[in-house]
């Protein structure tokens, strides 16, 4: 296959770089993209690119923002086919994800453009007479979005979409292991007629474009979708430099099986959640806690579906698992064995890099559960991002929620019981962002707000009404038609 020459996108131009990069197909190896490693000079102009265009874009009238985001969304439509089947070459997700990657974002983009017609504020009585009170929406300016690679399109959408229709400027730094799906993101965002410098792509490294991003006095807020280390230090640095930030990290989300539950439902799920996108999702099931008296037989259901999994070429129709990312991330899942085997969990089937004919070109991890698993144990608490799920025993509802929020994180959640007073518990007791009854962890959908409590995030929502809330800054105005001066607290008290 042809390699593909990605740029930066600044200003409405497509700039190439002095030193460029390798994208890898994590299927084969083989190169899919070369791509700009842009340094802070880089970021530099972009920011000033996006800071000029701030100036008129934030004056067009919001349904006339929004309908160019329709027509992001009709062209994805129309581009689906080919961008998914780009997904699948650079990310290595299997193909039908792929498209619902994809779908994602067009969803995405007709949900935010809506909002071109609402944004809604609110008016309320002023306490004084001839005198009208409103809030307002305002945006806030360069937002930088920094993207992850397991969801190369359906992300950074969710990002620029109402970014963009609440009138601020953006500037995207995907993932270095995806920049032709951003690339191709980014022509269709030119194809619908953006002006220069309302989006802007930035590709290179964290550490050297990120954070010369992160740290730039002009941005005014940072979108980060990532890992809890890099947030860490997005979070920290942009308290320090007084910019809104919105941090969506990790996850060790869990799937509770109760004994009234219907099995091959629950089954269905935890295959779905555990090993959908190779477990690369923050949403993916990596804890199975399951009542002692349905143990037993789901575990035996478990191991019999995941031994039927077929690992492959993500754009093969029968492949049910692709690759992982790269060979660090494959280094990563396979530490996390070692690890589980020094603790004692018990690997009932996978449990080791998959590499028998041609799978030894890319890199595959077997699909994995582990047995035994005390909820202390790091297999336990600490995120994989593979195909690894760990089953942990428990002897009634209360224990199994107790266990289900004893991690740091709280993104996604799933219960699976007949029993409606156990899923009105569950919804009330759980800590996370999101919470599914007889459903996997995966499967958000964009009108309903995204993220997570505790460590998985800083309080924002992603999607729905609420990423409004991270795009936008309220302003309170007061319009006092009485002709004389009115004194709040003062001059309508005796
Ligand atoms: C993510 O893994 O970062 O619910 C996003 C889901 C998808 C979104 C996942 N709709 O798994």
């Amino acid at each position: 296959m042809t390699t593909l020459t990605c740029c930066n996108y600044i200003d409405g131009q497509w700039l190439s770089a002095t030193q460029t990069l390798l994208s890898r197909n994590p299927t084969n190896n083989e190169i899919v993209a070369t791509f700009p490693r842009s340094d802070s000079a880089d970021v530099d102009v972009a920011i000033a690119s996006a800071r000029k265009a701030y100036r008129s874009w934030r004056q067009v009238p919001a349904p006339a923002r929004a309908e160019y985001i329709f027509r992001v969304g009709e062209l994805l439509l129309q581009h689906k086919e080919e961008l998914a089947q780009l997904i699948s070459r650079e990310m290595g997700k299997a193909i039908t994800e792929a498209r619902g990657d994809v779908q994602e974002g067009v969803d995405c983009a007709f949900y935010s453009a809506g909002e071109g017609r609402r944004l809604f504020g609110q008016t309320t009585p002023s306490e004084m007479p001839n005198k009208f009170a409103m809030t307002m929406r305002m945006p806030i300016g360069v937002c930088a979005l920094i993207t992850p690679w397991n969801f190369p399109v359906a992300i950074p959408c969710w990002k620029a979409m109402p970014a963009l229709v609440c009138g601020n400027t953006v500037i995207l730094k995907p993932a270095e292991d995806t920049p032709a799906c951003a690339t191709k993101l980014i022509e269709i965002f030119q194809q619908a007629g953006l002006p220069p410098g309302v989006i802007n792509l930035v590709h290179g490294l964290g550490e050297e474009a990120g954070k010369a991003l992160v740290e730039h006095a002009d941005v005014d807020l940072v979108s980060f979708t990532g890992s809890s280390e890099t947030g860490a230090f997005v979070g920290e640095t942009c308290g320090r430099t007084h910019k809104r930030v919105c941090l969506e990290m990790g996850g060790k989300n869990a799937q509770v099986v109760m004994e009234d539950a219907d099995l091959e439902l629950a089954l269905d799920g935890a295959i779905w959640g555990a090993f959908g996108t190779a477990g690369q999702r923050c949403t993916a099931t990596s804890r199975l806690i399951l009542h002692r008296d349905i143990k037993e037989k789901f575990t035996t259901m478990l191991k019999e579906r995941t031994s039927k999994l077929r690992l492959g070429s993500p754009t093969d129709p029968d492949t049910d698992i692709g690759p992982i990312i790269n060979q660090r991330q494959l280094e990563r899942v396979k530490m996390y064995l070692d690890i589980a085997r020094e603790e004692n969990a018990k690997v009932l089937i996978g449990g080791e890099i998959a590499d028998e004919g041609e799978l030894k070109n890319g890199y595959f991890f077997q699909p994995t559960i582990l047995d035994n698993v005390t909820p202390e144990m790091r297999v336990a608490q600490e995120e994989i991002f593979g195909p690894v799920v760990a089953l942990i025993e428990v002897s009634s509802f209360e224990e199994a929620i107790a266990i289900l929020n004893d991690t740091n994180y709280g993104l996604s959640s799933s219960v699976y019981t007949r029993d409606i007073n156990r899923a009105f518990a569950a919804m009330r007791d759980i800590e996370a962002g999101i919470t599914y009854i007889n459903g996997p962890t995966i499967g958000a959908e964009v009108h309903l707000p995204f993220g997570g409590v505790k460590q998985t995030g800083n309080g924002h929502r992603e999607a729905g009404t609420t990423a409004l809330d991270v795009f936008t800054e309220w302003k309170s105005v007061y319009v006092d038609f009485s002709g004389s001066l009115q004194r709040a607290q003062i001059d309508n008290r005796s």
